[in-house]
């Protein structure tokens, strides 16, 4: 029996994939993902080991951004399904020890939710005020989040003779959490999903939602949370802050941890970019050991692509013109001037040795790891649709027509997939499956290996020294054990000359995936050979180490 009862963190050591129901799986031949077939495709997602399923949103939408302009919180989009559905995708995954976390969009709502028509149609509306209204535009006005679409965050609205605020696309416009009455209306929103069986919520655009300003800014995230503990204790919030450094440990509620339990570290992504760019591990070690420390409670959420474009707004101008000249030399692969609209493998031209690298990353430096459906197979994005679209293809199942995501005629699709390289006949899960030398095989055993390493999620970083500045090596130790790591940056093989302090002969290294073990020295040295862009993990076994 153990005094310290983990389990109400368990996102500390979660393994959380995320999909779009829409280009999961089509179970009813519309050519539209629905819930139906998510919940036939379950099993693969514990067959790879992921232990929490995050939905994008599958809500009521005009679906003009992909689900994020919701226009009820509570209804399910038809094509999807509906709330039995829902209830069956939450059981089957509970079944098989998953968790599911949905989005939760509240920053904003569609302009076609019933609280904004009314809004919009009188000043006495009882909705008015759930939005944000001015009559001319202020002048501190800030940039919108999306400068390829929109010219600014006020939007002339005729019928409401009034600005309103809208941070994203126009058609979202930005609800008023200084109104108490938004801030319960979320409340019941947030209750009504929890009761239905969900185990937390990914917060969409998290900065958005505090009051620049207001006397106690980040009052709000802080009730948010609480009430999300008081109905459900082991419910999470996973938040989309991408903010610098300075600022994030703010959203976690400080010292006291009590607004977000996780955050995507967007700083480590991007400079994990420059770092392959450059073939240098360094911009990628400063970054996560400039993270904030975090109490127990909290987490880092590691992530190498996600739904949007992979942005690279935290780079200097020079940094992020490098990543571009690397990883999307034409301008069509940008977006937004900070981003890049390409999934991991077309960037790094199909190297099957470095995209294993930046997995095995994903997986072994502190923090849980997420990734983004498709990622595990080495989905390619498909080009021709421009902008974010290019990474929401369908999942490829199979080398069946429409890589076996649906068998309804192609141009009902809810996007195409890749032809040549990419499609669907080179790059599918059913094959991956069987072949233990697959990228999906190689995935599984990093998520095997993250499972039976706790350490990664718990545990002490250390950064190790090796006598080469493109290998990355690094120590996580903590009281289950201790795991090392080493990836190299560069294309050519290595000899790393580890130094483990703490460790002498009586220790051996332990390949964790062949077992073969290499002696330590008296001085805690140890040689390890390395392929180009090799990645390998190994436990650091002590002499009164009880671990297998
Ligand atoms: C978040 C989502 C993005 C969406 C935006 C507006 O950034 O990740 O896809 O467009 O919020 O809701």
């Amino acid at each position: 029996m153990r005094v310290t009862d983990t389990s109400d963190r368990w996102w500390r050591t979660a393994f959380i994939y995320n999909l779009n129901v829409k280009s999961f799986m089509d179970w009813d031949d519309d050519g539209v993902g629905d819930l139906e077939g998510l919940s036939h495709r379950i099993d693969y997602l514990a067959a790879l080991g992921v232990t929490c399923l995050w939905l994008a949103p599958f809500y009521t939408s005009p679906n003009k951004d992909n689900g994020y302009d919701v226009s009820d919180f509570y209804g399910i989009d038809d094509r999807y399904g509906h709330h039995g559905d829902f209830v069956e995708v939450v059981r089957t995954a509970h079944d098989r020890g998953m968790r599911v976390i949905v989005d939760l969009v509240v920053n904003h709502t569609s302009d076609q939710h019933p609280w904004f028509r009314s809004a919009r149609s009188s000043p006495d509306s009882p909705h008015r005020d759930f939005y944000v209204w001015r009559d001319e535009i202020p002048a501190d006005a800030p940039a919108n989040v999306f400068p390829d679409a929109e010219d600014g965050v006020w939007f002339w609205d005729e019928k409401a003779g009034a600005y309103y605020e809208h941070n994203f696309y126009r058609h979202q416009p930005d609800l008023n959490f200084a109104n108490p009455e938004v801030r319960e209306e979320i409340a019941k929103v947030v209750g009504f999903w929890l009761e239905v069986g969900v185990d937390g919520f990914r917060v969409d655009a998290v900065p958005y939602l505090i009051e620049p300003g207001a006397a106690d800014e980040h009052e709000y995230l802080r009730l948010l949370r609480g009430y999300i503990s008081r109905r459900k204790g082991e419910a999470m919030m996973l938040g989309e802050v991408n903010v610098p450094r300075d600022e994030q440990l703010s959203f976690f509620g400080g010292s006291d941890a009590d607004e977000l339990s996780m955050q995507f570290d967007f700083i480590g992504n991007q400079r994990m970019y420059l770092a392959l760019a450059r073939q240098d591990p360094a911009p990628l070690v400063d970054a996560i050991e400039s993270r904030p420390a975090i109490t127990t409670g909290s987490q880092w959420a590691n992530f190498a692509r996600n739904h949007d474009e992979l942005t690279l707004d935290q780079l200097s101008d020079d940094e992020r013109d490098e990543v571009f000249a690397a990883f999307a030399p034409e301008e069509s692969q940008r977006i937004h001037g900070r981003g890049i609209t390409r999934r991991l493998p077309p960037m790094l031209d199909g190297d099957p040795r470095r995209i294993r690298m930046v997995y095995s990353l994903i997986f072994t430096l502190p923090g849980a790891p997420v990734l983004y459906y498709g990622e595990e197979i080495g989905m390619g994005d498909n080009a021709d649709i421009p902008g974010r679209s290019a990474v929401r293809t369908p999942m490829q199942w199979s080398d069946a027509e429409n890589g076996g995501s649906s068998r309804a005629a192609r141009r009902r699709l809810v996007a195409e997939p890749p032809s040549g390289a990419y499609g669907p006949e080179h790059v599918n899960a059913s094959a991956q499956v069987k072949d233990p030398d697959s990228l999906f095989s190689y995935v599984r055993e990093l998520a095997a290996l993250y499972r039976r390493s706790p350490e990664i999620g718990w545990g002490d970083y250390e950064r190790l020294e090796t006598g080469d500045a493109a290998v990355l090596a690094h120590r996580m130790s903590g009281s289950t054990g201790q795991t090392v790591a080493l990836h190299n940056f560069a294309p050519g093989p290595t000899v790393a000359e580890l130094t483990l302090p703490g460790a002498d002969e009586d220790w051996r290294l332990v390949d964790a995936r062949s077992g073969t073990t290499h002696a330590v020295d008296a001085k805690g040295r140890v040689s390890i050979r390395m392929d180009g862009y090799g990645a390998e993990w190994f436990r650091l076994i002590g002499p009164d180490s009880r671990r297998l």
